[in-house]
């Protein structure tokens, strides 16, 4: 038995590393998936990866960080599906590394704006939808840095724990009425926003990243992508306002 089977899932950032790995994943297990991102000439390429899983899959082009643009494009999703069952609120940036007292008002305005406000642009619509039907899913893409600090990222640091502290909130505020809230806690996972943040060029900042996981390596997206599937199911029925670390033992030390 499919775990997800005619369930609609709307995942953000959907288009690149842990997003797609879930939405192949949520794919997989019966759902109709709803990729949100930025446009982008990946697009029809992973649209395939994940239509060959179920072809009930679309694209929509969707800034998350414009209040607007979130608005719009779950609309779209429900009038497409009919409704909104999971959504996994992952889109997220790396922002430029700085010591906070060097940091440019707009490097610190870019990570908030994707990593924070972008969650809750999505949050709040998510939500008048699942009040509307009595029921949903949501899982937001926190990180260990939602936890601990990394010098050099005090604006992801700062938004990832903000991601947390959403996830607590609305857990609270929604749990009568059928909707759980969860939020995701990746150590260091392979993907292009590594690449992004230069570490791929850089071994010797590789190497020390990879240190500070007692299991000592990267996740793949794809262990993120079973973590994900276990919150958006029933197998995770009792679990509201939690965060669920998938991160090597990084938290642990
Ligand atoms: N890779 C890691 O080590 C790691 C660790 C912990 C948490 N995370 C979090 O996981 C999430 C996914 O990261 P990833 O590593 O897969 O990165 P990625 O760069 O591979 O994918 C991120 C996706 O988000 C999209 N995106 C970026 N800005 C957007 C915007 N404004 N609107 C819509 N879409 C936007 C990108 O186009 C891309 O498709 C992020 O929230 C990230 O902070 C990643």
């Amino acid at each position: 038995m499919k775990k997800l089977q005619n369930k609609t899932v709307f995942i953000t950032g959907g288009l690149s590393g842990i997003g797609k790995a879930c939405a192949i994943a949520a794919a997989k297990e019966g759902a109709n998936v709803a990729i949100a991102d930025l446009k982008s000439d990946t697009t029809e390429k992973v649209m395939n990866e994940i239509k060959k899983e179920n072809p009930k899959a679309i694209f929509i082009e969707c800034n998350v960080s414009v209040f607007t643009d979130v608005r719009a494009t779950i609309e779209k999703v429900v009038a497409t599906f009919g409704t909104l069952d999971v959504a996994l609120n992952n889109a997220g940036i790396g922002g430029e590394p700085n010591k906070i007292g060097d940091m440019t008002e707009l490097q610190w305005l870019k990570v908030i704006g994707v990593n924070l406000n972008g969650v809750f642009n999505c949050m709040k619509h998510e939500l008048l939808q699942m009040t509307k039907q009595k029921q949903g899913i949501i899982v937001n893409m926190a990180s260990i840095l939602g936890k601990v600090g990394l010098a050099h990222s005090g604006h992801y640091v700062a938004a990832k724990h903000g991601v947390i502290g959403l996830t607590q909130a609305a857990a609270i505020e929604y749990a009568h009425e059928m909707i759980r809230i969860n939020a995701i806690c990746p150590g260091f996972i392979d993907t292009p926003l590594l690449e992004k943040g230069g570490i791929g060029g850089n071994p010797e900042m590789k190497e020390h990243l990879i240190s500070l996981h007692p299991m000592k390596r990267f996740g793949e997206s794809a262990e993120i992508a079973s973590g994900f599937i276990f919150l958006a199911c029933n197998d995770s029925s009792f679990m509201t306002g939690a965060t669920l670390e998938m991160d090597g033992g990084y938290l642990a030390k």
